[in-house]
């Protein structure tokens, strides 16, 4: 049975009282709709350790563009809840707004090297927003291990350097993607997507696969494995926002655009009004 709170002291009183008990914490942060990815960041938390797992639900207004999908976003506290009994998470933590972002706000979060590219670049002012309000929740948790999706691979990078540099009581683990059979990633956003518009979201997942296999045939030259990557994308979404093969831990562009090792490849692309991100790691990871 997932206990429900909403007031800060609730939580963190649970928190404390189950590591007095000698447990470890596990935290799963979430902006709720969850799906099997969220539940996979529940059961590393467990396979860590965590003998008493958190999750906690929040749509973060702070991390909203002014014409992004804040007030759409879906909210579906009932099924969440379901879920998380499922799941034997312990504790649900969902505050209201005031609780996590009060009125005339003044404290900000940033981590500006590693927000700066890819996402940073369309999404002004998105990380600034997540560190903020990932930083509160941390404050509010205390020690504890965090699991986050590597589908929000910059923002998994960007936890976490916020928890290397501001709490070395968080330990941060990035946690595989969670695919649906035809490969697309798992997201709260896919459910936005209507048939024909689904059928076309393969296209990412196809221009990672064709990325995968031309540098297993030795391809190491970052614009060709970007114009792999690019074709089926371009050819079933509306618009692209990138298609990048850069650095895995700085994000930064690879020196002399070639591949020494490993790589990031992500993908950002428009279906409609819906924006799709995925990723993979070129030389670490197989591929998706
Ligand atoms: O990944 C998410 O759901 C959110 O960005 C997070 C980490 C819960 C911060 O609001």
């Amino acid at each position: 049975m997932s206990v429900l709170v909403r007031e800060p002291f609730a939580f963190v009183d649970a928190l404390e009282r189950a590591r007095a008990r000698g447990d470890r914490v596990g935290l799963v942060l979430t902006m709720g709709a969850l799906h099997e990815g969220h539940i996979a960041l529940v059961h590393e938390a467990r396979a860590r350790g965590a003998g008493y797992v958190a999750l906690s639900i929040f749509v973060n207004p702070l991390q909203f563009g002014p014409t992004e999908d804040f007030a759409r976003y879906p909210r579906t506290l009932g099924e969440d809840l379901a879920r998380c009994r499922e799941a034997r998470v312990d504790l649900v933590f969902a505050p209201e707004r005031e609780v996590l972002v009060p009125d005339g706000m003044q404290a900000f979060v940033e981590v500006p090297a590693i927000a700066a590219p890819l996402e940073g670049r369309f999404r002004p002012g998105h990380f600034r927003g997540v560190a903020t309000i990932v930083t509160k929740l941390f404050a509010l948790g205390g020690p504890c291990v965090a699991p986050f999706g590597r589908k929000d691979y910059q923002q998994w990078r960007l936890v976490e350097r916020l928890a290397r540099d501001l709490f070395p009581h968080v330990e941060v683990v990035g946690v595989r993607t969670v695919r649906e059979d035809d490969g697309l990633a798992m997201s709260s956003r896919n459910r936005y997507l209507d048939a024909t518009q689904r059928e076309r979201a393969r296209g990412i997942v196809l221009g990672l696969r064709a990325a995968h296999a031309a540098f297993a045939a030795g391809e190491r030259r970052v614009e060709r494995l970007e114009r792999c990557a690019r074709e089926p994308v371009e050819g079933r979404f509306d618009a692209i926002d990138y298609v990048a093969v850069v650095d895995p831990e700085s994000l930064q562009p690879l020196e002399g655009g070639l591949v020494r090792g490993r790589a990031l490849l992500a993908v950002a692309a428009r279906l409609g009004t819906t924006r799709l991100i995925d990723n993979t790691v070129l030389g670490e990871e197989p591929p998706p």
